[in-house]
């Protein structure tokens, strides 16, 4: 599949990786789009926030990523001051196009860093609403008709130069339908309502591996982080109490 195919979709579903066994199996699975997002910094790394990641982290991860993902495109978050200059832009977007991504994600209201990368032919996606690399509070967006009425001019602004899809964060559900009733390209929401043309989650966050992390967003599909403490808890009892290697896992 392509980017000028999701058009065609009836939702666009697009989820978080970092590595090589998970993108594989989301490719597997029919995710429209992989995003190497820089929430990399938190759920893998273990930084505070999203502002340490650099460009070699996405860089990196994006070619793990590359390496099991053979048919989804894969969408690459260009990390904070990876994108200050229009030449920084320029070069650090075609590092992680070269890393194996079909495109680059911007955070935030910069049409000539936008335009710049289009004209070099590299797909960009847009970001509005929650940006968490710049914001103080992590908190709904849009709430006050002033705040929405930037927001959704954001959205229209990025969307005139030509971004093919923009994320939605953090905003209510009804200035999410406005701003996708208003622009041509595709609104990808997190936390954004239901009517957005697709959604993204984090996929550490979907499979529950931070039971402390619970934004009223996100649903959970399994609750991995008490599976795999189950499994460690149980390897090691096993181990102390002689029960691993039992015969059927022993060579003679
Ligand atoms: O970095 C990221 O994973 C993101 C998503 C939350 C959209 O930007």
């Amino acid at each position: 599949m392509n980017l000028s195919d999701l058009k065609k979709k009836k939702k666009i579903l697009m989820l978080t990786a970092y590595d090589y066994q998970m993108a594989k199996i989301l490719d597997d699975a029919g995710i429209d789009m992989i995003l190497v997002g820089d929430t990399l910094g938190m759920v893998v790394l273990g930084y505070r926030d999203t502002k340490s990641v650099t460009i070699e982290d996405i860089i990196h991860h994006t070619k793990a990523v590359a390496r099991g993902a053979k048919s989804t495109p894969i969408i690459g978050d260009m990390p904070i001051n990876t994108y200050n200059t229009v030449e920084d832009a320029l070069k650090n977007a075609k590092k992680i196009l070269d890393a194996g991504a079909h495109g680059v994600k911007i955070e935030g209201n910069r049409t000539k860093i936008v335009e710049s990368l289009l004209k070099e032919g590299i797909p960009v996606m847009g970001h509005v609403g929650l940006l968490p690399q710049s914001a103080e509070r992590f908190r709904l967006q849009g709430k006050k008709a002033a705040e929405a009425e930037r927001i959704l001019g954001d959205a229209v602004a990025l969307d005139t130069v030509g971004v093919f899809a923009i994320v939605l964060e953090c905003i209510p559900e009804s200035l999410a339908k406005k701003i996708t009733e208003t622009v041509n390209a595709l609104t990808i929401g997190i936390g954004a309502g239901i009517h957005c043309d697709g959604q993204v989650l984090v996929i550490n966050d979907i499979l529950g591996f931070d039971e402390a992390f619970s934004p009223k967003y996100l649903k959970r599909y399994a609750s991995l982080g008490r599976e795999i403490r189950k499994a460690v808890a149980n390897f090691k009892d096993d181990v102390l109490n002689g029960k691993y290697p039992d015969e059927k896992h022993t060579y003679h």
